[in-house]
């Protein structure tokens, strides 16, 4: 039995304000993804780094939803979901989501599926999804959806990654060249 080690550089007195919690977390390497819908005729989205999938049977993908986001409680009335997981190259679709909410879609192509779900043209995947499940955590909101269809890109483009507050690209080298990682998922 291994004893546990203890962490050869102690945290910081200071670990547990807001501040340096933020600048951990910013640590966390994510994918930029645009989760939007259709409310009343209109396209609502927001851009989202803690989007996932969770499962394949059901087939579901999530994010985490801000509650103090006022974009948010919009895009939860909408009847289906759409989820674009954005490409490197893309910067200029992640900046049209800080403009106010109606003015997001004005310079962008998309289309709008049977479902309500809207779908940027030229993401990297994009999910066609229904509302699965809705779990308050904290002070977000977790949020299931149920995919029904999706559309992909060539595999040549890569995603835009979100990291240390900043869009970046990924550097697709292997650090081992061996498929272990890859096998993991068809087990
Ligand atoms: C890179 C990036 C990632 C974000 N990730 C999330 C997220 O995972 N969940 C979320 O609720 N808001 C996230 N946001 C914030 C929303 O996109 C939006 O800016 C926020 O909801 C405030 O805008 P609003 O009040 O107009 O809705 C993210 C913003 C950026 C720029």
């Amino acid at each position: 039995m291994g004893v546990p080690k203890l962490l050869s550089t102690p945290p910081p007195a200071d670990a547990m304000t807001p501040g340096a919690l933020w600048r951990a977390f910013r640590r966390i390497p994510a994918g930029v993804t645009v989760a939007a819908t259709t409310v009343d005729d209109r396209s609502v989205g927001m851009v989202v780094s803690s989007f996932t999938f969770v499962s394949m049977d059901p087939p579901l993908v999530g994010f985490f939803g801000d509650d103090r986001s006022t974009t948010f409680p919009a895009f939860l009335e909408g009847h289906g979901w759409g989820f674009s997981v954005l490409a490197q190259g893309e910067e200029e679709v992640a900046d049209a989501f800080r403009r106010p909410v109606e003015e997001r879609f004005a310079d962008l192509s998309y289309s709008v599926q049977s479902s309500g779900a809207v779908l940027l043209d030229d993401a990297l995947i994009g999910f066609d999804t229904a509302p699965h499940q809705v779990v308050p955590t904290g002070d977000h909101r977790l949020v299931l959806a149920e995919v029904s269809n999706y559309v992909m890109r060539p595999r040549c483009d890569r995603p835009m990654i979100y990291y240390e507050g900043r869009l970046s690209r990924l550097d697709q080298r292997p650090l081992i060249d061996d498929d272990h990682w890859d096998r993991f998922w068809d087990e």
